[in-house]
């Protein structure tokens, strides 16, 4: 098995569902989260969770599960229906108690059912160039885990990747007090099947959690963990805490009105990679009396006046 990612053109994709695990309870974020989900909270124009969901549509994936905790989800269904008016297929299960990142392939285990799966977590945001292309890159690799590393600061609040000089997993720690490497492992992963199995045998962790942690140490074990690395180009934003929140509401906010361009307008990905036609766009932004709307307008134009338009 080929564990670097080739520089040509990556392969077709292994993957076709993915996860976004929206549950938890948000304690760093009391009192804002007592009463609504964390992943629903504004970052700036859009709530989180279409940050993780835009990352899944982007690379194609349409048949997607979201999990939540019991009081949120009809909430969820509030916001994202079933995801047909965006050209995809949204399911939703609930997980009763907060029992760790790897719980998502337990409590998905019937939606997996025999498939490979990406998982992403809800309050993670990913934004800058090369995304797609390692998304593809990541995604062609039929079997093994792929997880994603990104420099920080700090790498005390994450697990943290250590890495070969040829870009091989090297050890892994949860939370260390001493990290080896400043690579945090992100909240973005993509598993084959056996993720299924591994998550069935895990034990909880001194903490109590299900550890994701543990997970990519047991495809570590088999010689079977691949990392991708998101250069310092590249913004990997978590919105856990007061502070991160408002930096990430003000990155999107900048950006966007810099370039005129709006990051995870879910309904502008549902167009561009053909999910949806221009008459069902133009239903969406019928919907949205106001500047969301007038952007989906816009795409609608210059659609219109585009040669093959
Ligand atoms: P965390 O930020 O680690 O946990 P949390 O959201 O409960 O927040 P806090 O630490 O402030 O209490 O979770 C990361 C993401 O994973 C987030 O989107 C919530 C989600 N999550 C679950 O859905 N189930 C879980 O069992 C855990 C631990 C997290």
């Amino acid at each position: 098995m080929g564990l670097m990612p080739s520089l040509n053109t990556p392969g077709p994709s292994h993957f076709h569902k993915g996860i976004v695990l929206a549950g938890g309870r948000g304690t760093r974020l009391y009192p804002l989260t007592l009463a609504t989900s964390k992943q629903l909270l504004p970052i700036y124009d859009k709530p989180m969770v279409f940050y993780p969901l835009s990352v899944l549509m982007l690379m194609g994936i349409r048949d997607i599960l979201f999990i939540t905790t019991p009081a949120d989800l009809p909430s969820f269904r509030r916001v994202l229906g079933d995801g047909a008016h965006l050209g995809v297929s949204f399911s939703y299960v609930t997980q009763d108690a907060p029992r760790g990142l790897a719980d998502a392939f337990r409590v998905g285990a019937d939606f997996i059912g025999d498939d490979n799966v990406v998982l992403i977590l809800g309050d993670n945001l990913f934004y800058g160039q090369g995304l797609e292309h390692m998304l593809r890159t990541a995604a062609s690799f039929p079997d093994g885990a792929t997880i994603f590393t990104y420099p920080v600061n700090d790498p005390r609040a994450f697990g943290v990747a250590e890495l070969n000089p040829d870009g091989t997993v090297r050890s892994l720690e949860e939370k260390p007090d001493k990290p080896r490497s400043r690579n945090a492992v992100t909240g973005l992963y993509f598993y084959d099947n056996k993720v299924v199995e591994y998550a069935r045998s895990l034990s909880p962790s001194a903490r109590g959690e299900l550890e994701i942690t543990d997970l990519n140490r047991r495809y570590l074990a088999t010689g079977a963990l691949r990392a991708l690395r998101f250069g310092r180009g590249f913004a990997w934003l978590d919105t856990g805490t007061c502070e991160s929140l408002l930096r990430a509401a003000s990155f999107i906010e900048a950006v966007q009105t810099r370039q005129g361009f709006k990051i995870a307008c879910l309904e502008e990905i549902a167009f561009r990679r053909g999910f949806i036609d221009l008459k069902q766009l133009a239903a969406l932004a019928a919907k949205m009396p106001n500047t969301y709307g007038a952007y989906l307008r816009l795409l609608l134009e210059e659609e219109d006046e585009s040669p093959q338009g």
